[in-house]
């Protein structure tokens, strides 16, 4: 286990507060990815893979299943049933859509794409694909009913790629246990890192991710290395790798997008927006949200949470100020709102904001300094999952008021929500063992308990 020395600098920035940038600084090798013969398919002709699960309606009543099959477009269909039911007539089945895309020379394989409907709360569930010697068996629980007090955990993972250190991420994410569904900030197989986009990338990442995200859902946010615009070797329509390979159920937020919905999850009311889709005033994001967070009952989910990739407050050279625009145009609604917690990735590091916003932001009055907010939520930015593009070591000095915590380490967090007035959040970086815990804070929701926190950190 590793003994870290955190030397805590309080830094009188103008402002009589400041936060702390870790000492520690993870050494800045080169991250390489995986080679692909280290993601082989599973064996048996034709047998499914690249198997990711994800909520499927509203309120966690129904799960989207995906799967790949390489060679025969059938079987369409997953069956499952009650984990305490293994009798056979109580089998069901649900059919998937199909799909493959074609990017420049690569051909998908078979894309399926199954919901399971009008599942119980709180049951585990066991279901397989695939026939024959064939068969992959794999299971979930579905979450419990929504409601103010239930408790429920969170994993928070961005920017995975499919490195050894994106494995360090997902192993000590999965060895903790806790985790019961990973809200997932974008960036994921990082294929665009090679050329002409090596789309068989998809599918490696696919099978990386899958002893996870076969076993509990991952909701999806899309990142910049979703977009896959190549127009030098034709290949135009954004996003068509991602919004081929992993569906949301976006229409039953009255989305027109798969780019932004939300979902209600136990004490959790969860928005997913896009920070590569446009979203100024009458595009169609900007009405979604608007009509969105005013249906927002805190008494049924308390726990506001909005998902993003480009982070809205950021004091890293890398990508700083990139999601300004958003924040000049969202910021007021999620004071407004008050959103309890905003996470984004796109930042290969960790930081904690303070309760800060910056409405008065005018630029013919030139005030834009963020001030201290209890309305306000914090931003979390946790691009740290340690992909192919290595670490964000290069923070801007002197630390700005608003950054309450920073570090340039890989590694991911868990949100442990208890109840309506607290959750329990920690990070923890790769190299720790789990009962380790770099940034540690007591949460207290905005809307019905709006005390200041305090963090320790180490
Ligand atoms: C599955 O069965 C077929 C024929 O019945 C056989 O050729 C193949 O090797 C088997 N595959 C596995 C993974 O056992
Ligand atoms: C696609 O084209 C590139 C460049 O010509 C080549 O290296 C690669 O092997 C091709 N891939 C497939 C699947 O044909
Ligand atoms: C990921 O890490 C686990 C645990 O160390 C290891 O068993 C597994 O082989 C690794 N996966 C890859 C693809 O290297
Ligand atoms: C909000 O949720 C509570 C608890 O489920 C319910 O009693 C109330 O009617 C809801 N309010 C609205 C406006 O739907
Ligand atoms: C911005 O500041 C100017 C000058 O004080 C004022 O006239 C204007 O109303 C302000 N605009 C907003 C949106 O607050
Ligand atoms: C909510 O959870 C916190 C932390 O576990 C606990 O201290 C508090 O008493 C709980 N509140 C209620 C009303 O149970
Ligand atoms: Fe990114």
């Amino acid at each position: 286990m590793w003994r870290l020395v955190t030397i805590l600098f309080l830094l009188l920035n103008g402002v009589c507060e400041g936060g702390i940038t870790s000492s520690y600084v993870r050494k800045a090798a080169p991250s390489i990815e995986i080679p692909k013969k280290k993601f082989p398919p599973p064996p048996g002709y034709n047998a499914p893979e690249q198997v990711h699960i994800t909520q499927g309606d509203y309120t966690g009543k129904s799960m989207i299943v995906s799967w790949v099959t390489p060679l025969e477009e059938q079987p369409k269909y997953v069956t499952y049933w009650e984990a305490d039911e293994e009798n056979d007539n109580k089998r069901n089945r649900a059919r998937s859509i199909t799909t493959t895309y074609r990017y420049y020379n690569y051909s998908s394989d078979y894309i399926h794409h199954a919901t399971i409907k009008r599942l119980k709360y709180n049951t585990k569930y066991m279901y397989v694909l695939g026939k024959g010697n064939c068969t992959r068996k794999f299971w979930f629980t579905t979450p419990p009913e929504v409601g103010p007090d239930v408790p429920y955990t969170f994993g928070l993972i961005g920017d995975l790629g499919q490195t050894q250190a994106s494995n360090q991420t997902l192993e000590h994410y999965l060895a903790s246990g806790k985790g019961q569904t990973v809200l997932f900030l974008g960036d994921f197989s990082y294929a665009d890192a090679h050329p002409f986009h090596d789309n068989e990338k998809w599918d490696t990442f696919g099978r990386f991710i899958e002893k996870s995200n076969a076993y509990e859902p991952w909701i999806y946010c899309a990142g910049n290395h979703e977009l896959d615009l190549a127009p030098e070797i034709g290949e135009q329509v954004l996003f068509k790798p991602y919004k081929h390979r992993y569906h949301v159920p976006y229409r039953a937020s009255q989305s027109t997008s798969p780019l932004w919905y939300s979902i209600k999850r136990a004490s959790a009311h969860i928005i997913v927006l896009s920070s590569y889709s446009a979203f100024s005033i009458y595009t169609p994001q900007y009405r979604w949200l608007k009509e969105e967070l005013p249906k927002v009952n805190r008494s049924e989910t308390p726990w506001l949470i909005v998902l993003m990739h480009s982070p809205m407050y950021n004091s890293n050279n890398y990508h700083y100020k990139e999601g300004e625009t958003m924040r000049v145009v969202f910021e007021p609604w999620f004071v407004k709102y008050k959103v309890d917690l905003v996470f984004a990735g796109h930042v290969h590091s960790y930081e904690r904001s303070e309760r800060v916003s910056n409405i008065q932001y005018n630029i013919t009055e030139g005030i834009s300094s963020p001030i201290k907010d209890p309305s306000a939520p914090v931003y979390i930015t946790i691009g740290d999952g340690g992909n192919i593009e290595g670490i964000a070591d290069s923070f801007i000095e002197h630390q700005p008021s608003y950054s309450a915590f920073r570090e340039a380490s890989f590694g991911h967090a868990l949100l442990e929500i208890k109840n309506r007035t607290h959750a329990f959040y920690t990070w923890h970086r790769n190299q720790d063992s789990m009962a380790v815990s770099g940034d540690t804070i007591w949460f207290y929701n905005r809307y019905w308990f709006p005390k200041e926190e305090s963090s320790s950190s180490t």
